[in-house]
Order: C-alpha cells, then sequence, then structure tokens
C-alpha cells in the first residue's frame, strides 16, 4: 500500500480525498465531532503541500436519493471553522460537473462534495460513476479506513482509474490494529453492541475462536434475547438471523468461548421516555429494551476485571437518550480504571462508541480508539478488506 507521506510531487495537484464524515447528526447538529477532529492533520498535511483538495464521504444511508435531513452542509460547516480555510459545498449533480468547472477562483482550495450516497452508483461501486469521480483528480486518497469494508465507488472502483494511496488516518488505523492482533493478551474480551446489527452478526461466528468473552449488549443483544425465547416488545432486532445465532453458540461451545448477554435490562414505553429496571420474564409487548440492567452491568464488569485485552464496539444502549446511557458509561469506566493501572489493553472502535467515551471526556484513556465500527470487526476477523485490497 503506497503511502500520501511518500509521494514526491503533491504541488498543485488535485486531490480526490475520500473521508468518512459520517458523523451522527441530530436534527441537523452534529452530536460527536470526533471523525471530523481525526481528519484534520490529513487536510493539514495536504494544504501544507499546496494540493486542491476535492472531498468526497457520506452520511448515514440515504440508498441512492437526495434527502435533505442527510446533508453534509453541517459537516462543512463544521470542518470551514476548524481549519480556517474556506470550503466550497458542491450540490450540483456530479454527472454535470466537470474537472474545467472545478478550482476556479485563485483561492479555491477544497471543494466539498454532498453525500456520495446520494447516487445509487456509489453503492453498486459502478464504474462509470467511478471513472467520471476519478475524471476531476489526478491522484486519490483513501482516508476512511472505517469505510474500507464497503466495495463501493468512491472506496474501491475509483482506484482502477487513479493513483491511489493510503492517508494518514487510515495508515494510524491499520498499524494499531496490527498491533492488536499481534500482540494480543489473554483472556481476551469483546463487547459489541449498538444497533447494525445486520453489519455485525455474520461477522462474529469468526471472531469466537480469537475470543474468551464475547458479550453481547445493545441492538445486538436483542437478537440473543429473542432466540433464547424471550420477549423484547418493540425492540429493535433484525429478521431471519436464527441460524446464524444458532451457529454462534454451537461455534463457541467447541471453542470455549464465554457467550454472554444481558440478564435484566432497562425499557422505556418510547425511545425519548424515561426508564425501568425489568428482568427478562416481565418485559412486555410495548416495551422497548434501551439498555442493560443493574446485574447484567455487575457481570460485565466482573469479566472486565478478569481480562488482560478488551474491545469494544457498540453501545450497551440508546445512549443518545441520558435516562439509557447508564450501561454504556458503567463499561466504560471499569475499563477505564484498569487503563489507569496498566492492568488491561483496551481498544475501542466505531462512531457510537467514540460518542460514548467522548461524553465522558476519555477518549484518552483507552490504548486505541478506532473511528471504524464495522470495518473494525471485520478487520480483526482475519478478512481482506475491499478498501485495503483495491489500495494495494
Ligand atoms: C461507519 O460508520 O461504520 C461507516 O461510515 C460505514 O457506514 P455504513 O455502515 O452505513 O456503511
Amino acid at each position: 500500500m503506497k503511502s500520501i507521506k511518500d509521494h514526491e510531487n503533491l504541488k498543485f495537484k488535485i486531490v480526490l480525498l475520500r473521508l468518512d464524515l459520517n458523523v451522527p447528526l441530530k436534527n441537523g447538529v452534529i452530536t460527536d465531532e470526533t471523525r471530523i477532529n481525526k481528519i484534520i492533520p490529513t487536510l493539514d498535511f495536504l494544504l501544507k503541500k499546496k494540493t486542491k483538495i476535492l472531498i468526497v464521504s457520506h452520511v448515514g444511508r440515504p440508498k441512492g436519493k437526495i434527502n435533505k435531513d442527510l446533508s453534509l452542509k453541517p459537516v462543512c460547516e463544521n470542518l470551514e471553522k476548524k481549519i480556517k480555510t474556506k470550503i466550497k459545498l458542491l450540490n450540483e449533480n456530479i454527472f454535470k460537473v466537470k474537472k474545467d468547472d472545478l478550482f476556479k477562483g485563485p483561492n479555491d482550495k477544497i471543494i466539498f462534495f454532498e453525500n456520495i450516497r446520494f447516487y445509487t452508483e456509489e453503492e453498486k461501486n459502478e464504474l462509470s460513476f467511478s471513472k467520471h469521480l476519478a475524471s476531476f483528480a489526478d491522484l486519490y486518497i483513501n482516508d476512511a479506513f472505517s469505510c474500507s469494508h464497503r466495495s463501493h465507488a468512491s472506496v474501491c472502483k475509483i482506484t482502477e482509474f487513479l493513483p491511489s494511496f493510503a492517508g494518514l488516518q487510515f495508515e494510524a488505523e491499520i498499524d494499531a490494529l496490527k498491533k492488536v492482533t499481534t500482540e494480543i493478551k489473554k483472556p481476551i474480551t469483546c463487547i459489541i453492541g449498538g444497533s447494525k446489527i445486520s453489519t455485525k452478526i455474520e461477522i462474529i461466528k469468526n471472531l469466537i475462536p480469537k475470543f474468551n468473552s464475547i458479550i453481547f449488549v445493545g441492538g445486538m443483544a436483542n437478537n440473543i434475547l429473542s432466540f433464547k425465547g424471550n420477549r423484547i416488545g418493540k425492540s429493535i432486532n433484525e429478521e431471519n438471523c436464527k441460524d446464524v445465532i444458532k451457529e454462534i453458540f454451537n461455534i463457541s461451545k467447541n471453542q470455549i468461548c464465554e457467550i454472554i448477554y444481558p440478564e435484566d435490562v432497562l425499557i422505556g414505553k418510547s425511545m425519548d421516555g424515561t426508564a425501568a429496571i425489568k428482568n427478562l420474564k416481565d418485559v412486555t409487548d410495548d416495551d422497548f429494551i434501551l439498555d442493560v440492567g443493574p446485574k447484567t452491568i455487575e457481570k460485565i464488569k466482573h469479566i472486565i476485571e478478569r481480562s488482560k485485552t478488551v474491545l469494544w464496539n457498540g453501545p450497551a444502549g440508546y445512549f443518545e437518550n441520558p435516562n439509557f446511557a447508564n450501561g454504556s458509561f458503567e463499561i466504560a469506566k471499569s475499563i477505564i480504571k484498569r487503563n489507569k493501572n496498566k492492568s488491561i489493553y483496551s481498544v475501542v472502535g466505531g462512531g457510537d462508541t467514540v460518542a460514548v467515551i467522548n461524553q465522558l471526556n476519555a477518549i484518552n484513556d483507552f490504548n486505541f480508539v478506532s473511528t471504524a465500527g464495522g470495518a473494525f470487526l471485520e478487520y480483526l476477523e482475519g478478512k481482506e478488506l475491499p478498501g485495503i485490497k483495491a489500495l494495494n
């Protein structure tokens, strides 16, 4: 993989820079800025080298349709303030744009394309779309490690049409994850939560041989609870994953990997409601399971206490509502406690998980914080990620 740091002549080159600025947005307001903050060194580096920068990113899952709620405008404005450099957000249809239309003004340094997932061609890894995107630039940089598990046009196909390089953040993420996978100390625990169930559930069976304990929390746990015959009310879950879960339990028996899931939960009658503690048998059809309960927290703390390495991806509950943030906060605090006396190696990954630890102002209290969620897990699984393969 070629690094952008080794490129000898970047002056005046137009760089197509793929970033992952998929930040959490609530009513158009960014609720966690970590992914933006992390790529500032890359922008500073490129600006110092006097390149012209064309930023491509996605936010959310608009599924090929223009969706005003998923505009990158707030991200663009936030970034502009942070780097104190004017950024032009281009709303025009990409198919109508030509290279000569870009960077016309002498002070045009950064152009930001609107959400690339407004185009169906992006997720289809479409050839002519990739070729058209490539026609705007002289070289391509991928600084979106957290998207490298996606075979999408601006991550994969585009590399067939431009000299392609890994960005600074991309390299940092890979270096840290390589260290985790080669220097791991056992017992090792993986805590998996969050709501992107379909992205993660298939990965878990391949992770089992590598871990001593896998703890399911958050939306991920609902599927396990339902599989075990518990009522989960109106909570999020994924259809058609009974077979995978059966396999997860079968494989774990042979591999001596302990599978842990909630013993009690916090429920709400709505997402923005208040919390009530319930045992699993008391969950009713109009309940939303929105966090783990106190007995479960104690069990998780005990497992963290005896682990030498912990990897955590996905919050334990709907932390956006403070009534359901306790499980995630308690997990974070118990890892931090052990991290402070250097008795555990801790890696945290995923946009929402990073948002949780930011709320505790604890981003420096973990050994490594990855902005990647799905890509982080697939890398741990030992897969060659499509975005890495494309750069290679
Ligand atoms: C992420 O947040 O993990 C990346 O931005 C990828 O998003 P996706 O799961 O919607 O593809």
